[in-house]
């Protein structure tokens, strides 16, 4: 049933009526579209803390339960049941595949995942120290200049190849940037294994000799994949649904998602995290670094702590601690010096008046570097491996919406502060 409720904002004694619209879950939202018509006035919030760019049917999350869910099902359950490729699917097509087209899907996405045998030659143009998310933020724009045959945003066909592409040749890309970072040949992809065996056996497989994936941690590459998949408007997310708001290709508007996934305050909070837990070293440092994190003329931040819509757990974070416990009791890593520090910096944290009255918790980047490390990555790997997963949820996000009839270009206006109306001053009178 059509929502036939209104707020009403009242300014300078003038009364305005704005729609609301109710979702699914989740708050009710104010329809602000016709304010600036109505009252000539903007409404003003730069770090859009209360503000909704879109309707999205992909992922909700309730920041104050901890829930996290993909086209409706809950990320444990994901993270448990089902495998990152079928998690794509839904998170593409809006429902669980059967077999058959399971199936379809997982082939068509093996048989993409090898690139352009030209593009070897863009890697070797970089030196050999560049961190491997520039790599990927060059290579993974410059895709638009090899597949014009999936670039053209008002063709349903092709961007639904340009998705499966991108998804296809994420890891390959991560896996080339990271041989071309420690001087090693690239390792192609096989097609007889699945989507995480491959890209560990890309990262770590050499000619010399053959390589045997190990099966559990290919599962726990697949979880971490799973993890990472997509996860409502985040920074990254909405960089890519601007960039493609003006139609540019998916290519240039997936590396635009690279680029912001970057940073520390983002997807580069891993690697962040793992640096910090290492220089705190040993947990009698632990209180030291909790203090830096409380003092607001200090601006270092607990890394992997926090989260603008969790103000409870974050539930990838419960799921990537298990799974930490796991890999590393596999591969005989029982006392890991820095899994000891972060679980008691957890624990110490979670105490701590500070850290409750702001409701900071473990974020996805908590646990996840160390079970990265574990598998031998080296830190600079880990937005990468972040990115390979995001990518779905950047593409998913930005099928629906060039697929909306209702698509506008966005283009946000501003507080003005600066100088008004003045003439130029010749500079011989300044
Ligand atoms: C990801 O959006 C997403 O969904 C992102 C993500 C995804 O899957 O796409 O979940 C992935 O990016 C996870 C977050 C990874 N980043 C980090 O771990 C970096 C450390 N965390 C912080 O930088 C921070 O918590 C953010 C950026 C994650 C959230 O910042 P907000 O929502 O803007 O909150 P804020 O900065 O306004 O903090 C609120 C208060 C502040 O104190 P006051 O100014 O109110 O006194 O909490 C403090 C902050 O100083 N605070 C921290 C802190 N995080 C927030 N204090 C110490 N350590 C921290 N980690």
């Amino acid at each position: 049933m059509a929502d036939t409720r209104t707020a009403t904002l009242i300014i300078d004694g003038k009364s305005y009526d704005l729609p609301m619209r109710s979702p699914t879950a989740g708050p009710d939202v104010v329809d602000i579209g016709k304010l600036y018509a109505q009252a000539g006035v903007f409404t003003h919030d730069p770090g859009f803390t209360s503000t909704s760019s879109c309707d999205s049917s992909i992922t909700f999350i309730d920041g104050d339960k901890g829930e996290l869910l993909h086209r409706g099902y809950p990320i444990d359950q994901l993270a448990e049941k089902s495998h990152f490729l079928e998690v794509c699917y839904l998170l593409l097509y809006g429902e669980l595949p059967s077999s058959t087209e399971l199936e379809t899907f997982e082939h068509t996405i093996t048989h993409h995942t090898m690139i352009h045998e030209q593009m070897h030659n863009f890697f070797r143009g970089f030196r050999r120290d560049a961190h491997p998310m520039a790599t990927m933020v060059g290579v993974v724009g410059a895709m638009s200049a090899f597949y014009h045959d999936s670039t053209d945003v008002n063709d349903p066909r092709q961007r639904e190849i340009a998705s499966h592409r991108l998804i296809a040749k994420m890891p390959t890309i991560a896996a080339m940037a990271y041989k071309y970072s420690i001087g090693q040949p690239f390792v192609y992809p096989r097609n007889d294994i699945d989507y995480a065996a491959n890209f560990l056996r890309m990262c770590f497989a050499v000619p010399a000799e053959e390589y045997k994936v190990d099966p559990v941690l290919a599962r726990a590459m697949d979880r971490i994949f799973t993890l990472h998949a997509d996860h409502e408007q985040n920074a990254s997310t909405s960089t890519v649904r601007l960039a493609s708001s003006s139609g540019a290709n998916p290519f240039a508007c997936i590396a635009a998602g690279i680029a912001c996934l970057w940073g520390p305050a983002h997807g580069g909070a891993n690697q962040a995290c793992l640096e910090m837990l290492r220089e705190i070293g040993s947990t009698n440092r632990i209180p030291e670094f909790i203090e830096r994190a409380k003092d607001k003329n200090d601006p270092f931040r607990l890394m992997g702590f926090g989260h603008r819509v969790y103000k409870n757990f974050d539930p990838r974070a419960k799921v990537m601690k298990q799974s930490a416990d796991e890999v590393l009791d596999l591969l005989g890593i029982e006392n890991n010096p820095t899994l000891q520090v972060a679980k008691e910096l957890e624990r110490i944290a979670l105490e701590d008046e500070y850290f409750i009255e702001k409701k900071l918790y473990p974020n996805v980047d908590f646990y996840s570097g160390i079970i990265l490390d574990a598998m031998g990555f080296p830190t600079s790997m880990f937005t990468p491996i972040f990115a390979v997963a995001r990518t779905v949820g950047w593409v998913s996000q930005w099928k629906e919406m060039i697929a909306d009839p209702a698509l506008k270009i966005g283009r946000p206006r501003q507080l003005y502060t600066g100088a008004t109306t003045r003439d130029y001053v010749e500079i011989e009178n300044r």
